[in-house]
């Protein structure tokens, strides 16, 4: 009887809603009312233009999809009219800042691609010490702003990482040892709301909004601009060292050393391994807040034989391009993120990194498998004492959560679920390795929302935070129009 009950409804369903909502109009008949909408300062683009392609391009294929149209808003108003738009025909829609998620339709839709671009302002303020970005950047454009003033930001570590999903999911950084994440850095946000309302969101203005924003991602509405604060920059000493297969073993024992034993918050390290073209191989990054580092930090890695070394005293921006970032996005190939948090970054931890990269390197080769990278990363335990007001994400500062990151990428998209289960055993595998050194609270510890893949439960990002964000969301957005944007939804 039940199941008869549901089919009927099932069945009835789409017949009454014909019958009471009017018919919905094609994606393109979208485009062409937003392009009756919108100002001179902002403009839409149709398959087959430059514009459009550069619209919808991702840092990964999987990650990017063939809109209807590429609207890039040049106004905070005009992007308030595209929003009322897209809520009042219920459009699927995106927002892409750098276009740097690794999850599919987070960034992308085959409906109204929103491309960032035009807000892309650096306002220096040298009395308040902070610096107001557009969200269409990417960290590169800010850095370069900024240099000449000899003042920088708390943002991405690599080359070509974009400053709106970035700072909006938290933003782990080089300078965050000493000065936290980019959302402990925040002053002030504009947000156009889906009502089409623009508003100046700081902690004095609106507390509950401001701190929603603060890891909240897409949920609230399309940021325009961000207010950060700045920081003294000099020159810095750092860069990249690559080591062979040969030197894997050496280079696990300098991490673990350096990780138990380093406490100077200007020294950070990233160190990625890779397997590439049948080989597992590392690209150690280097970083150091100053033009030399005390000795005795880097020597270790420094002493290993390496197969290339670009290691120096430099400006921060030059060391943010030395990285090899760019290397996977020329592939152009499909991947996906994950992340394991743990609360300390132990040498079994690293062994483990540096074994699930050997092990699943060598299998996923015999598919499409491209590139994997296992990148392990360190952070000092103080890295959320910095903050001045509460952010939604992390949901908990009692432990910094060191987030590991993983990243595969492939050929062939319908190898698509091999690839996801296999970096689901591996990241599970890490977590055990953690779980068995007697490491607490790995099971429960909120995984980094700029790093989690797709499926990972909303309640295990945001904690306690959920029931605050959700009822905020009820007031700012009530008819969930940013639900018509993929991402991580509350
Ligand atoms: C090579 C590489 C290096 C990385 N390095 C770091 C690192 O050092 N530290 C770190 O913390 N993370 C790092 N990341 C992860 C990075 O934080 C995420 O990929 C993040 O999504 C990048 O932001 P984006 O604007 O480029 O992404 P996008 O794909 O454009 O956006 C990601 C999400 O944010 C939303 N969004 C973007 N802009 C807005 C806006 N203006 N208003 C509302 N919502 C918006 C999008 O809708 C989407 O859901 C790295 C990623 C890559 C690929
Ligand atoms: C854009 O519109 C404004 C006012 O509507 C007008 O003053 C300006 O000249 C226009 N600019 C261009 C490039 O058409
Ligand atoms: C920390 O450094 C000391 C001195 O160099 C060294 O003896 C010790 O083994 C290091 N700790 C770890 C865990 O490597
Ligand atoms: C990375 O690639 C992009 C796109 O091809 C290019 O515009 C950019 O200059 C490159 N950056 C570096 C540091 O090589
Ligand atoms: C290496 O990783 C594989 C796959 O996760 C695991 O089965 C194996 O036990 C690991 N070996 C070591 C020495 O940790």
């Amino acid at each position: 009887m039940l199941s008869l009950a549901l089919a009927t409804s099932l069945f009835l369903g789409p017949v009454w809603s014909h019958l009471s909502v009017r018919a919905t109009p094609s994606f393109e008949d979208v485009c062409h009312q937003i392009q009756g909408a919108i100002s001179n300062a902002s403009a839409v683009y149709w398959l087959g233009s430059t514009l459009y392609n550069k619209g919808v391009e991702h840092y990964m294929t999987s990650s990017e999809q063939d809109s209807a149209c590429v609207v890039e808003p040049g106004t905070a108003e005009d992007v308030g009219a595209v929003l009322k738009i897209v809520g009042s025909n219920r459009t699927p829609f995106a927002v892409k800042g750098g276009g740097h998620t690794g999850n599919p339709g987070y960034s992308s839709t085959e409906g109204i691609q929103i491309a960032m671009f035009r807000f892309s302002e650096v306002t220096y303020d040298e009395s308040a010490q902070t610096a107001t970005i557009g969200t269409g950047l990417i960290w590169d454009n800010v850095y370069e702003a900024l240099a000449p003033h000899n003042v920088n930001v708390v943002g991405g570590r690599v080359t070509g990482v974009g400053v709106g999903g970035f700072t909006l999911g938290g933003g782990y950084s080089w300078l965050t040892n000493q000065y936290g994440l980019t959302v402990d850095t925040l002053t002030s946000f504009e947000l156009v709301k889906t009502d089409g309302t623009i508003v100046t969101v700081t902690d004095s203005s609106d507390a509950d909004l401001f701190w929603a924003l603060k890891g909240g991602l897409n949920n609230y509405g399309i940021v325009t601009r961000f207010t950060l604060k700045t920081f003294p920059q000099g020159q810095v000493w750092g860069g990249l060292i690559t080591y062979t297969a040969s030197h894997l073993e050496d280079v696990a024992a300098a991490v673990a050393k350096f990780s138990a034993n380093v406490t100077d918050p200007k020294a950070a390290i990233i160190t990625a391994s890779n397997f590439l073209l049948t080989q597992p191989g590392v690209s150690q990054l280097l970083f150091y807040d100053g033009p030399t580092p005390p000795d005795g930090i880097f020597n270790d890695f420094l002493d290993i034989p390496h197969f290339t070394e670009d290691v120096d005293t430099r400006d921060f921006i030059s060391l943010v391009q030395a990285s090899p970032a760019n290397l996977t996005a020329g592939q152009r190939s499909v991947g996906i993120f994950a992340t394991v948090p743990v609360p300390t970054l132990s040498a079994n931890v690293i062994n483990a990194m540096f074994n699930e990269t050997v092990f699943w390197g060598h299998k996923l080769q015999l598919d499409s498998g491209t590139f994997i990278s296992y990148d392990i990363e360190h952070f000092l335990p103080s890295i959320l004492t910095h903050n001045t007001s509460p952010s939604a994400w992390p949901p908990t500062r009692d432990t910094a959560y060191i987030p590991q990151f993983i990243y595969y990428a492939w050929l062939f998209e319908f190898e698509d679920e091999k690839f996801y289960d296999a970096i689901r055993q591996s990241s599970a595998q890490i977590a055990n390795v953690a779980k068995q050194e007697g490491q607490k609270g790995v099971d429960d510890a909120p995984p980094y929302p700029n790093y989690a893949i797709f499926d990972t439960p909303v309640e295990l990002i945001y904690g306690d935070s959920l029931p605050r964000m959700r009822s905020i969301k009820a007031t700012v957005d009530p008819d969930n129009v940013m639900g018509l944007a993929g991402g991580i939804k509350i």
